[in-house]
């Protein structure tokens, strides 16, 4: 099939290289000319495991192509994926959807034969009527259909997200597109994964219910490690012990420092700013949201009473800054505040990330970027583990620093604090 991914960003680049993958004849667009260039010479504009040797592969056999011209890439195409960007509006946050709006005025432009316009970025509710609104204004409705097909890819995890789903989500009363749909998703349907087909509008909002509903998990988990601390119980048990209980499920319940990353902080908002317009009030999400805006600062608490309120002058350590391992995406991660606000107390920061330094803290006095992590750690008096990447999971800390009474509070969990007891380490973790 011929497909057409407006945006290159994460879903779209993901998605586009995957589809090609899979035997399509795909053109991932983009407005930046910088990046269409780069990716046309192999430069991958994220970091996502195996994205280089996918988008190789399939650039060389031609079924992937990079363009900038929007116009001529609708008209070559039968389907076209919408995957450009909706931030929160700081006004209100509420979804900004000025550049899926924009896209489908450019789409209605271009459409001379039956196309299928699918938004693959995560939309609000309602926003596949309002583009179906735009584009029939200039094109008859026998023309085109818009179909919500939600992604539901993890950072780091993308392409086996892609390749392995529990479930495709097809969001159209249309029972042509459904048919297009379910064939272009065949091969991935044939190795288990269910395909659902629902209304449109429910589809849109599956998206927002599941990412809702895992940061929901994660926040509920991470309170009731808040509890175990007090009690002297391991949150791990708790973890074990409700997880394999089938309704509720094991995963998603590492409690930790706050969630962050591009989708649920966002997500979250825009549901319940969604709500709100229909006089709903999504009250659970609601108070989601501000537990996990109170999270880092309560983690930074723990710091300091580990400390022993003295901050100043302490040298503190940060494996990982990123929102999770396996990316090197910023956005949202807790250590964008806990690090200047141990700046602002008289800490000083070294940090290792296995994706390099980061631009956000190169601007700030006394957080130091340190390009191994023995170099990271050997004079620190506190070591904080923000994030679970493996390079983290076994390190001879006894070895490697050089301060006596140096402690280790690891937000992830990694270690095992038997283990830490019997090599006479200071260690904390979460909810133990
Ligand atoms: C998420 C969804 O999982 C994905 O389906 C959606 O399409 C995009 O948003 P992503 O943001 O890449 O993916 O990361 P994810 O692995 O879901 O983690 C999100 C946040 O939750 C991270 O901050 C992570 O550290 C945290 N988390 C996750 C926990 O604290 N505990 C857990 O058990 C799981």
């Amino acid at each position: 099939m011929k497909l057409c991914m407006i945006g290159t960003g994460y879903v779209g680049l993901v998605s586009g290289v995957c589809f090609s993958d899979l035997g399509n004849d795909v053109i991932c667009v983009d407005r930046d000319i910088q990046k269409i260039d780069g990716l046309k010479k192999g430069v991958i504009p994220i970091y996502e495991p195996g994205l280089d040797e996918l988008v190789l592969k399939n650039y060389k056999n031609k079924r992937l192509k990079f363009s900038t011209d929007l116009k001529n890439s609708i008209s070559k195409s039968d389907i076209i994926f919408i995957c450009v960007g909706t931030p929160t509006k700081k006004k209100d946050n509420s979804a900004d959807l000025s550049q899926i709006y924009n896209v489908a005025k450019e789409i209605r432009s271009s459409i001379s034969k039956f196309k299928i316009i699918i938004t693959k970025s995560t939309v609000p509710v309602t926003t596949g009527d309002e583009i179906e609104k735009i584009i029939s204004q200039k094109v008859s409705k026998k023309l085109f259909s818009v179909v919500s097909n939600p992604e539901f890819l993890r950072e780091g995890e993308a392409i086996r997200d892609f390749i392995y789903p529990d479930r495709v989500v097809i969001g159209t009363n249309d029972k042509k597109s459904n048919r297009i749909l379910k064939n272009l998703y065949s091969p991935l349907t044939s190795k288990g994964a269910k395909f659902v087909n629902t209304s449109r509008r429910a589809a849109e909002l599956i998206k927002y219910a599941s990412n809702a509903f895992l940061a929901t998990k994660i926040t509920f988990i991470n309170e009731l490690a808040n509890l175990c601390e007090k009690i002297d119980v391991n949150i791990e048990d708790i973890s074990i012990g409700m997880g394999l209980d089938k309704r509720i499920g094991g995963r998603f319940l590492r409690a930790g420092p706050a969630y962050g990353g591009s989708c649920f902080p966002k997500d979250t908002k825009a549901v319940v700013t969604t709500a709100d317009k229909f006089n709903t009030s999504l009250s659970v999400i609601k108070s989601v949201i501000k537990s996990n805006q109170n999270r880092s600062s309560l983690l930074l608490k723990r710091v300091f009473n580990i400390l022993k309120n003295k901050v100043k002058g302490k040298k503190i350590c940060f494996l990982g800054v990123t929102f999770k391992a396996n990316t090197d995406d910023m956005r949202d991660s807790s250590s964008l505040s806990m690090i200047p606000s141990l700046i602002k107390k008289g800490a000083k920061i070294n940090y290792f990330d296995p994706t390099g330094e980061k631009d956000e803290f190169k601007k700030i006095k006394n957080v130091k970027f340190s390009d191994s992590i023995n170099l990271a750690i050997k004079d620190s008096d506190l070591i904080i583990i923000h994030t679970e990447w493996n390079d983290f999971k076994s390190i001879n800390f006894k070895k490697e620093v050089n301060k006596k009474n140096f402690v280790i509070f690891d937000m992830r969990n990694i270690y095992s604090p038997t283990k830490m007891r019997n090599l006479k380490i200071k260690y904390f973790g979460i909810g133990r």
